[in-house]
């Protein structure tokens, strides 16, 4: 049996029937075929408010990954459906999914994925210059402020801190106003200190600026920061937490066995 975890209604007089940011329904994910077949997803169905930070966690090989590329049109799914704000992107073409991911879409990995020949101002306005797009000058400012860049914008990648650096990639999935940014153990690679800025950055950038996250991560600390917390495990979702804290998070996992 699948069930189906909506989005929940956000607080504060928004209507409760306003759609999600992004959902899936009922999706599946198979890598191979025959006896090789992995089935990284069985039946996902959930919704992401808009204006919300959700975090994904599961053990590993549980899905997260698989279902934030289903979810972000990196990759497709197998079966059922996905829907980023009003656009049903299964199906797409391969050039209507790069043209969504670039309009409606941001990413900040694990590996921060900078050009190390650019400056920090530069890669923080390459996706725009990529989509054609001119950049609002205050709007740049307000988030090179936001994550407190302002004097290292002529730096390059190597000439940066880990924490600096994924700033740098913070403030690049930001300044195009994506609908949803996406992250995938984005202090996967931080201590905790450069983590807790990275993540009180993603979070008050939903909270000030209004802005949908979906973050994938094996941290409770880090799901913390998060509005929800949903739990993958063998490709499904088996369970979700509201306002979680560590202490409710690892609860969590325990139970899971993960
Ligand atoms: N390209 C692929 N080809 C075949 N199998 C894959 C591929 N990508 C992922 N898988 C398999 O799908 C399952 C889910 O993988 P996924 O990467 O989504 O897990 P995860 O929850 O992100 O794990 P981790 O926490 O280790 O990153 C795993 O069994 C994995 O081996
Ligand atoms: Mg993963």
């Amino acid at each position: 049996m699948t069930s189906t975890f909506a989005a929940p209604p956000p607080a504060g007089g928004t209507p409760a029937a306003a759609p999600p940011a992004v959902e899936a329904v009922q999706v599946s994910k198979v890598y191979g075929a025959g006896d090789a077949a992995v089935h990284a997803l069985r039946g996902v169905g959930v919704g992401f408010a808009r204006g919300a930070f959700t975090a994904i966690m599961g053990p590993s090989g549980s899905g997260k990954s698989t279902l934030m590329h289903c979810l972000a049109g990196l990759d497709t799914v197998t079966e059922g459906r996905v829907r980023i704000g009003d656009a049903e992107i299964t199906g797409m073409s391969d050039k209507q999914l790069t043209m969504l991911r670039r309009e409606r879409v941001g990413f900040v990995f694990q590996a921060f994925n900078l050009l190390p020949t650019l400056t920090a101002e530069q890669n923080i306005l390459l996706p725009l210059e990529l989509a054609g797009r001119k950049p609002d000058r205050a709007w740049f400012d307000q988030v090179v402020d936001v994550v407190g860049l302002r004097d290292r914008l002529g730096h390059r990648p190597a000439e940066l801190s880990g924490g600096q650096q994924q700033r740098v990639a913070c403030a690049r999935a930001l300044v195009a106003r994506p609908e949803v940014i996406f992250a995938d153990e984005p202090t996967g690679n931080l201590d905790s200190r450069a983590g807790a800025e990275v993540l009180g950055f993603l979070r008050s950038s939903v909270r000030e600026m209004g802005r949908t996250i979906v973050m994938v991560t094996h941290d409770p600390v880090a799901a913390s920061y998060a509005d929800r917390v949903v739990f993958l495990r063998d490709g499904r979702i088996v369970t979700e937490l509201f306002q979680p804290t560590p202490d409710t998070v690892l609860d969590r996992l325990k139970s899971l066995g993960g």
